[in-house]
């Protein structure tokens, strides 16, 4: 098989625009998004402007919307903060730590009928390091485990989408959820209280 050679990307903006074109085409090549991802030296400075924390939960924080084929985005991981298990809506999902630790644990879908949660494996994503999964993997849990340290990890989905399914451990039962942002281009997103008002 031929040898794709890595373009590194220097900076994130840099990052950002060979995702432009690689997603220009409908035939994504996985594992080129995911060398090009992981190619790219997290450089908080370039992306702290986006980074918000919060003290409850994790955020997710909108980078760039990828002219409508993927949506970027910084999750903002507290120390002890993690996910329910969910899954990607048949979106292709890649994860880059910048910054921290994460520890990625994957289950099997749960068992129609004794809707069982098997988990499959967990392992832990170091700073710059790329994950990937999709529904045909199964679902996954996504935690920072650190009791000292905060995460920031690099998200691209494609295509975009905003609900996705999240399941209880113990019972397999699952509920579809609506995911929002905390904030957008670096800017805190209204609550979605005022929006509402503002549509009275
Ligand atoms: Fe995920």
């Amino acid at each position: 098989m031929e040898q794709t050679e890595v373009m590194k990307p220097e900076t994130l903006d840099d990052l950002i625009k060979v995702l432009h074109k690689i997603f220009e085409s409908d035939n994504i090549n996985v594992e080129e998004v995911q060398n090009i991802m992981e190619a790219y030296d997290s450089n908080p400075q370039e992306w702290m402007k986006f980074a918000k924390f919060d003290q409850f939960r994790y955020t997710r924080n909108l980078v760039d919307e990828g002219n409508g084929k993927f949506n970027l985005m910084i999750l903002c991981w507290g120390e002890g903060h993690g996910s329910s298990i969910h899954d990607h809506t048949d979106s292709h999902c890649f994860m880059k730590l910048l910054q921290g630790q994460l520890k990625e644990t994957l289950f099997e879908w749960p068992d129609k009928k004794t809707c069982n949660m098997v988990q499959k494996s967990q392992r832990i994503l170091q700073t710059n390091q790329c994950a990937y999964i999709n529904d045909s993997f199964g679902l996954h849990r996504v935690e920072n485990a650190s009791h000292t340290e905060c995460s920031a990890s690099l998200h691209l989905y494609s295509p975009p989408f905003n609900t996705c399914q999240t399941f209880d451990q113990r019972t397999g039962h699952k509920n579809t959820v609506k995911m929002t942002f905390w904030s957008k281009f670096g800017e805190r997103t209204p609550f979605e209280t005022t929006v509402s008002q503002e549509n009275n």
